[in-house]
């Protein structure tokens, strides 16, 4: 990640740069050049999906939402969502924090802390069918299968929060049948399950099967 630092200077002293005494708050931007490259196309099929209902305001939550480039862009983009970002860094929330305040976001909410390997109810004070929409962009990976949001474990925590007919949009990269394609991602789950034994390419199927126990149901793959 890069790091981009930008400095915020009080009103007072933007109207009086002579002053000698000047607060400066320091926010970081963090930047991932992962995320700058995939934003757009996936606020496309979110776009798409939530088009039919965009004459209300939807809520929704992003998970694991790192540096805040994806939420900041949908908002951008999808102005009929209010979106609550959430990371269990505090760095990340800072970041996000940054984001917010440097593009004057109106729909999108203050970061919270929320770890997704938590039942739901332990997630941010959010409420049962509150979400219209649950985003999880390069997360999984990351998790346990035990702990991944939809589980049993976690008392299928994205299943509880969606209203009925939500969307649980995860993005990734990801094992079919338990084959890894290319040799490119081998290498990531190899890498990935030695930082963590628990972590790992998780395998569309075993997840589509998890999906199904928490009331959800895959319904579409977009990509290769
Ligand atoms: C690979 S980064 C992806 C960040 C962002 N979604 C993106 O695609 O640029 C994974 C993010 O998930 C967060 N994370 C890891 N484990 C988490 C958990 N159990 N609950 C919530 N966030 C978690 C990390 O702090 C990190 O910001």
């Amino acid at each position: 990640l890069l790091k981009v630092m930008r400095i915020y200077l009080p009103q007072e002293n933007v109207h009086n740069r002579k002053s000698s005494h000047c607060l400066c708050l320091l926010q970081i931007m963090l930047v991932s050049p992962q995320a700058e490259r995939n934003w757009e196309s996936l606020c496309s099929v979110l776009e798409e999906v939530l088009e039919e209902q965009s004459h209300r305001q939807l809520f929704g939550l992003e998970l694991g939402s790192g540096t805040g480039q994806h939420v900041i862009r949908f908002a951008q983009k999808i102005p009929f969502v209010t979106w609550q970002p959430s990371d269990i860094k505090q760095e990340s929330r800072d970041s996000i924090k940054a984001y917010i305040a440097a593009t004057n976001a109106k729909t999108v909410l203050q970061p919270v802390h929320l770890d997704a390997s938590e039942p739901w109810e332990k997630w941010a004070g959010l409420h049962n069918n509150s979400c219209d929409v649950i985003i999880a962009i390069n997360l999984l990976q990351y998790s346990s299968f035990k702990t991944i949001p939809f589980t049993a474990d976690t008392s299928g925590s994205a299943g509880q929060l969606l209203k009925q007919n939500g969307l649980l949009m995860t993005y990734g990269v990801y094992a079919i049948n338990g084959i890894i394609t290319p040799s490119c991602n081998e290498r990531l789950d190899a890498e990935l399950r030695q930082l963590n034994p628990d972590w790992g390419l998780p395998d569309i199927d075993v997840l589509r099967q998890l999906a199904y126990g928490s009331g959800l149901r895959m319904e579409r793959m977009v990509g290769p």
